[in-house]
């Protein structure tokens, strides 16, 4: 079934605004969602592209309270940073917008009192788990405790994110608090809840047959089986109440009276937000934002991670159809996790590799990591970042296929015909089926995107490349100028057609590269109504001078990356568990004092060892240590440092030792002195 639509909602998860993007966040869902926009925008389609910052609930004010700033802050700071990283990444929103915004908070809240007005909620008191030390009732992320599901033991209250069960807080083994980390007492509180049990039946219909009131409403098979799964297997275990308010102080407030110190669930008024962003956006563009949600002949269509499933097949739909008037999402296709370099991608354990950072330490490398992220994109399972990959693809793709092609046609023009785009002569069977190929790829790659594989669809379009490559490679006009330039000018005149094919092509996964080629060639448009035409680059025209469109990735540039996450895995690793109880006679036992190096040598056939003469007041001795692969000989003259000096001397190489330098060890192995903060006197005692 295919249904004709007249314009295109498409809205991207709405990031939490409590701490910078990762790789995995365009790569799960705003890099699909951009290169389905751009294509659809090149066709000339009206798309409202909507996205913002996800403000409320407790991502944020649990972030505030760790940071030691106000919520305010945090949003202000990252809603900022996130739009920023993702404008710099090309992901081409038509409005980044807000959850704080006044707009969004009077949305939700109508939103709210329509459903509360129809009779949509039902009022229930219930025991909730309270944090008596903090004053306050512990829901989704404010509690935590062992998941019953998988026995993770650092499962949420709404969710475990090990197996993915949703949970509610009574459900954890061993609950605690995160605020205070007290185990939580049990008291009274109302709620609002959404009885998703009253609608389970259209919305198996729904989702499962694609039907809706009856009437065909999107195809099944076009959303993607984890999905569908999902959902199935949410719909079979049978639909729950679910509470739609909670008791905090910060989120959109609950507009009905007796609901003081009540805000609305953040997974309520987050998609709302999709809404409120276009009623921003519309009011600007003098458009109209029912259209974009309430007529039929609009295609909705949410681009997420996996773990936002529920919520934007479920939950929404079913405000959105109990509020009515509402279209639902056409296809949700949802995202799997993208792993980097063997591990869980984490925000908390830093392991990531952030936009912001890669910017500046790959600085004009965006489209390489939209093309590497697209390539390896976890669109059916999760898949796996990896530096070295990174590498291999932007330097054996990008520069060795599609940057050497373009750029090959480019400098041959201008070396033989100054320039200026040649006539063709007479084609052969080769050109022939060139041209055949640039017709029917381009409409490869976007039934591809249409169907949200935008990973083949990459593959896809990288072939006109390839075929441009090959095709050079077969002709060799470089060989053939001095005999024969007319041939020249049929083989290069070729080739610009097939680059300025390809720069429509790519336009969608990679917009600086396209324009750059658009630039070179001197086209006016990347229009995709122009897309298989053999006559697209007009003989005669003058080519810019060329650009080179990649270069290749050097290995520091890798190590540098990789020795920045090793230096990560060892700041999280475990301090070593503190040794059994010492009395204060025993302490007192050993005598540490002050002393200074006056000399070191290198002890020979020795490699770690140093041999130390150190005035510590009492008497000048010698000492061995274990630190020459750390301390050059003559940096570490005059320094003065502790010194156990009744340790019993021993004989280490032959040399022997009378006492110990005390040394702090980092996680990393390398070592430091314990020095005095100013200059003593050698002798001064340490206790
Ligand atoms: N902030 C949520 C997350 O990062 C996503 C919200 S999507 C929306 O998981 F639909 F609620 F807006
Ligand atoms: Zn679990």
């Amino acid at each position: 079934m295919s249904k004709h639509y007249n314009r295109y909602t498409v809205t991207a998860a709405l990031p939490y605004a409590n701490g910078p993007l990762h790789i995995g966040h365009i790569a799960g869902a705003y890099l699909p969602a951009d290169i389905y926009v751009r294509s659809l925008r090149q066709k000339g389609k009206d798309v409202a592209f909507i996205c913002g910052s996800d403000e409320h609930g407790a991502a944020i004010t649990i972030r505030a309270q760790k940071e030691g700033i106000t919520p305010q802050d945090i949003i202000d700071k990252y809603n900022k940073q996130i739009g920023d990283t993702f404008e710099k990444f090309g992901i081409s929103f038509d409005l980044f917008h807000r959850t704080s915004s006044p707009i969004h908070h009077e949305t939700a809240q109508d939103f709210f009192k329509n459903l509360e007005e129809k009779g949509h909620f039902e009022l229930n008191e219930s025991e909730q788990y309270y944090d008596e030390e903090a004053k306050q009732f512990l829901a989704d992320r404010y509690i935590m405790g062992t998941c019953p599901n998988c026995g993770n033991d650092s499962a949420y209250g709404d969710q475990c994110e090990k197996c993915g069960t949703s949970l509610s807080p009574t459900e954890l083994i061993d609950p605690k608090s995160t605020i205070t980390g007290a185990t939580p007492t049990l008291k009274t509180t109302r709620h609002w809840y959404l009885p998703m049990n009253k609608h389970e039946d259209w919305v198996r219909e729904w989702i499962v047959e694609g039907t809706l009131d009856g009437r065909p409403h999107h195809d099944p098979k076009e959303w993607k089986n984890s999905v569908m799964g999902q959902c199935k297997s949410w719909i079979d275990q049978g639909l729950q109440p679910r509470a739609m308010t909670r008791d905090l102080d910060w989120g959109v407030k609950v507009p009905v009276e007796g609901a003081d110190g009540k805000v609305l669930y953040v997974w309520l008024d987050a998609p709302i937000g999709y809404i409120s962003a276009t009623k921003d956006w519309a009011a600007k563009e003098g458009k109209n934002w029912e259209d974009y949600w309430k007529k039929a002949d609009t295609k909705l269509v949410h681009f997420i991670g996996k773990d936002n499933i529920v919520f934007h097949c479920i939950i929404f739909p079913i405000i959105l159809k109990a509020h009515g008037d509402f279209i639902l999402p056409d296809n949700v296709p949802a995202n799997e996790f993208l792993n980097l370099e063997g591990a869980k991608l984490s925000t908390s354990r830093n392991w990531a590799v952030w936009l912001h950072e890669y910017l500046e330490d790959l600085p004009n490398r965006e489209d390489e990591l939209r093309y590497v992220l697209t390539s390896i994109a976890p669109e059916n399972k999760d898949s796996e970042f990896t530096w070295k990959d990174y590498q291999e693809r932007v330097n054996n793709e990008l520069v060795a296929i599609l940057g050497n092609f373009v750029n090959r046609a480019v400098v041959l023009t201008h070396k033989y015909f100054k320039g200026e785009v040649p006539v063709a002569g007479e084609f052969t069977e080769m050109e022939e089926g060139i041209i055949k190929e640039m017709k029917e790829l381009p409409l490869r790659v976007e039934k591809l995107i249409e169907q949200y594989k935008f990973k083949e669809a990459l593959i896809e379009a990288m072939k006109l490349a390839r075929l441009g490559n090959k095709y050079l490679a077969d002709t060799e006009p470089w060989k053939l100028f001095k005999q024969d330039p007319e041939l020249v000018k049929t083989i290069l005149n070729m080739a610009l057609q097939i680059a300025g094919n390809l720069a429509i092509t790519i336009d969608p996964f990679l917009p600086n590269t396209a324009k750059k080629i658009q630039n070179m060639l001197g086209m006016e448009s990347l229009d995709w109504n122009q897309v298989g035409n053999p006559e697209l680059i007009t003989a005669y025209d003058r080519l810019a001078p060329a650009e080179l469109l990649f270069s290749k990735v050097e290995d520091k540039t890798i190590e540098a990356q990789i020795e920045k996450l090793e230096k990560t895995k060892i700041a999280q690793q475990p301090v070593e568990p503190q040794k059994e109880e010492t009395s204060f006679d025993d302490f007192q036992k050993m005598d540490i004092r002050v002393g200074t190096i006056l000399e070191a040598e290198k002890v020979k056939k020795a490699k770690k060892l140093l041999k130390l003469t150190v005035d510590t007041g009492i008497d000048k001795r010698t000492i061995v240590s274990g630190i020459a692969e750390f301390f050059a000989p003559e940096d570490i003259i005059g320094k003065q440092v502790s010194v156990l000096v009744n340790l019993a001397p021993r004989k280490i190489r032959g040399v022997e030792s009378q006492g110990m330098i005390l040394m702090a060890e980092d996680k990393d192995g390398s070592l430091s002195f314990i020095s005095p903060t100013g200059q003593l006197s050698e002798g001064s005692i340490i206790r």
